[in-house]
């Protein structure tokens, strides 16, 4: 679907913003860019480290029934024979005859207006043909045809068909792969599950909007483990699960959040039945998370091509299976956007007339917590005070930084645009006066004064909140 125009600038001004403050930048961008590639910098490593962290602390640390994993990207070229990516991971290709340019055309489709959810390639072929769907540029369309998204390399010196390997499309094949060297090392009875995050590459047809269509991207994924009869219950607890990380770890606005079961058609080849959950981003509702029930179908099918026994005992029922399995993942380039245009506000606040732009973060998330000034960068007692109010708040909270760039307009401005919570300003009445500090609230715009005793512990509370 073509953007909106006000969709459309939406998301340039949050690309333009992302840039100028050092969140993200276009990849090999001095050589003209890599479709599909982006850079984190300062701020966008930050903001990152924090969505991950919040992960790994909500379904890992804060449980009892997870084993984190951190698998290596190459892979036995056996492992995506078996898991059924060498023959089944495709996205529907569609060629313009005249200029040779490709597209995904469940793509082309959506944007002529029809409705693509559940269409297998071949009804798209029919529907291109039957209502005479052209390319972009107006020219006639060839066949659809299957495309597989994998990066090939070859490891090693030799080229040849042995050894064929690929960057891994997912995470989730390294967890399935060590499912019985977490069972040797640790015993685990089941329901139990491997959590990891890593990056996982795609050779998308057509990357877009931003960070959100990636060709190298990172995932949080778990695959937890459960004995058939339950798979239910647990998939619906980790839907539940996946919802509150969204809203009460990250914050994001809890109405932009959409439930949208995944028809036949559209599931993966691994997965029996799947929801995905939906934000409403600048251009569109689109897929924030999956979750799939992927049955057995990855440990019976490395059971079998490996001749690895993968199946489990079950003390209580006394039988032996494969054990089922639940699947949700997470894309941290998604929820970075996601986050960055929840939190991508303006408003009146700028002064003369001037609009404001400045990124709503819950603190939860924000790269940096607090900003510490001195009022005038050349008078030596005010930055000498600073930096000694500097030090005693990051002690407490290590997101917090010196800044003392520019003037405190100027200071303000930047540190909004970052999404900084709270700016402290060390002033003349700091110290000729009564040794408090100036506490400005990023969304109000509001100023209190607060004693230097009391700032690091007022701010934590607030923090907290
Ligand atoms: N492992 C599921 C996915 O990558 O989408």
């Amino acid at each position: 679907m073509a953007m909106k125009k006000e969709e459309n600038s939406k998301m340039e001004e949050i690309i333009s913003l992302t840039k100028r403050r050092g969140f993200v930048y276009q990849g090999s961008e001095i050589y003209g860019g890599l479709a599909g590639t982006w850079d984190y910098g300062p701020y966008g490593v930050a903001l990152r480290n924090n969505i991950k962290s919040l992960w790994w602390k909500k379904f890992v640390t804060d449980r009892e029934d997870m084993y984190g994993l951190d698998a290596a990207i190459l892979m036995n070229q056996n492992v995506w024979k078996a898991s059924g990516h060498v023959s089944g991971f495709a996205d529907p290709l569609v060629e313009d005859l005249k200029t040779k340019k490709r597209y995904r055309a469940d793509h082309l489709l959506e944007q002529a207006g029809f409705e693509v959810k559940g269409l297998k390639p071949e009804q798209m072929d029919a529907l291109i043909k039957e209502k005479l769907v052209k390319s972009p540029d107006g020219n006639p369309l060839g066949e659809v045809r299957q495309f597989n998204m994998m990066f090939k390399t070859y490891i090693g010196a030799q080229q040849s068909d042995d050894s064929i390997s690929y960057l891994r499309p997912e995470t989730a094949q390294g967890m399935f792969v060590n499912f019985k060297n977490i069972r040797d090392s640790f015993s685990p009875k089941l329901p139990f599950g491997l959590a990891q995050i890593g990056k996982a590459f795609r050779n998308e047809i057509a990357p877009r909007d931003f960070i959100f269509r990636l060709r190298e991207f990172e995932q949080m994924e778990i695959e937890y483990f459960v004995n058939p009869a339950e798979w239910r219950q647990q998939f619906d607890a980790f839907y539940a699960e996946q919802y509150s990380f969204l809203t009460d770890s990250l914050g994001l606005n809890p109405s932009k959040i959409h439930k949208v079961e995944v028809p036949d058609a559209d599931r993966a080849h691994y997965s029996k039945h799947s929801v995905d959950t939906e934000f409403d981003f600048p251009f569109g509702q689109k897929e924030l998370l999956g979750l799939a029930y992927r049955t057995d179908f990855d440990l019976k099918a490395h059971s079998e091509a490996s001749k690895v026994d993968l199946s489990y005992f079950d003390e209580e029922t006394k039988e032996r299976y494969f054990p089922h399995c639940i699947e949700p993942t997470f894309g941290v380039d998604r929820l970075m956007l996601a986050v960055l245009s929840d939190a991508y506000t303006e408003d009146e606040l700028g002064g003369e007339g001037e609009k404001r732009v400045y990124l709503k973060f819950s603190p939860k998330v924000a790269p940096v917590k607090v900003a510490v000034f001195p009022l005038l960068k050349n008078k030596p007692l005010l930055v000498e005070k600073a930096r000694e109010v500097y030090q005693m708040i990051r002690k407490e909270i290590p997101a917090t930084m010196f800044d003392d760039n520019g003037n405190i307009g100027k200071r303000y401005r930047r540190q909004d645009e970052i999404g900084t919570p709270f700016c402290v300003t060390i002033d003349f009445d700091t110290i000729e006066k009564d040794n408090t500090v100036t506490l400005r609230d990023r969304d109000t715009g509001k100023q209190e004064r607060v004693a230097i005793g009391d700032i690091t512990l007022h701010l934590k509370e607030k923090l907290l909140k």
